[in-house]
């Protein structure tokens, strides 16, 4: 159970300063153009998938705390770690197994196909769990019962951490 409790907050950190997002007074809510996915979308698509558990394994061929698969990896560009080539055979393994390259894959997914999978307005997480969970052609379909409830419970608790941690700044 810690090694998630540990790894989540040194995940977020990594990421913040690997992407540049590190600057003063950022709402999580803050949207970088070709980085759709906030922190706190990308923690429970995680959650949702694996549990963020960081054991490097794949699931019926797909990968990592955000359980990639070699099409899905394909579509989101083919990144690489820095000693590898996408021609090598473990470029794709090498890559979803490790969380930042993996969570810049799926900056790339959602930017080439963000779009507004349930309709209701806006482009959002809701929408990059359903492009994460079954794709970019059946994202409007319904979300398969585990992932979307794990997926839910997910974004409603960052919601009321975020609410919480605002009244006591407001305090
Ligand atoms: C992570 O997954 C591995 C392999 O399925 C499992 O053995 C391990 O207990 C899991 N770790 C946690 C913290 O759930
Ligand atoms: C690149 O580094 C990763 C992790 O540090 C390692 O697992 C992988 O085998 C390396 N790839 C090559 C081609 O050396």
């Amino acid at each position: 159970m810690f090694t998630t409790r540990c790894y989540l907050p040194c995940f977020v950190f990594i990421l913040w300063i690997s992407l540049g997002l590190l600057h003063i007074g950022a709402a999580d809510d803050d949207l970088i153009v070709d980085k759709p996915v906030t922190e706190n979308c990308l923690e429970c698509l995680c959650e949702a998938k694996s549990n963020c558990n960081a054991t490097k394994i794949c699931v019926n061929g797909a990968c990592g705390i955000f359980r990639i698969t070699w099409g899905y990896w394909t579509e989101g560009g083919s990144l690489t770690l820095p000693n590898d080539t996408s021609l090598s055979e473990e470029a794709f393994t090498n890559c979803v197994n490790d969380p930042i390259c993996a969570a810049e894959t799926i900056q790339k997914y959602m930017y080439k196909y963000g779009q507004d999978c349930n309709g209701d307005g806006r482009i959002d997480c809701l929408d990059f769990g359903a492009l994460h969970k079954m794709g970019n052609l059946r994202c409007q379909d319904e979300l398969p019962y585990t992932f979307g409830r794990i997926f839910h419970k997910c974004l409603k608790r960052k919601e009321r951490d975020a609410k919480s941690k605002e009244s006591s700044i407001t305090k």
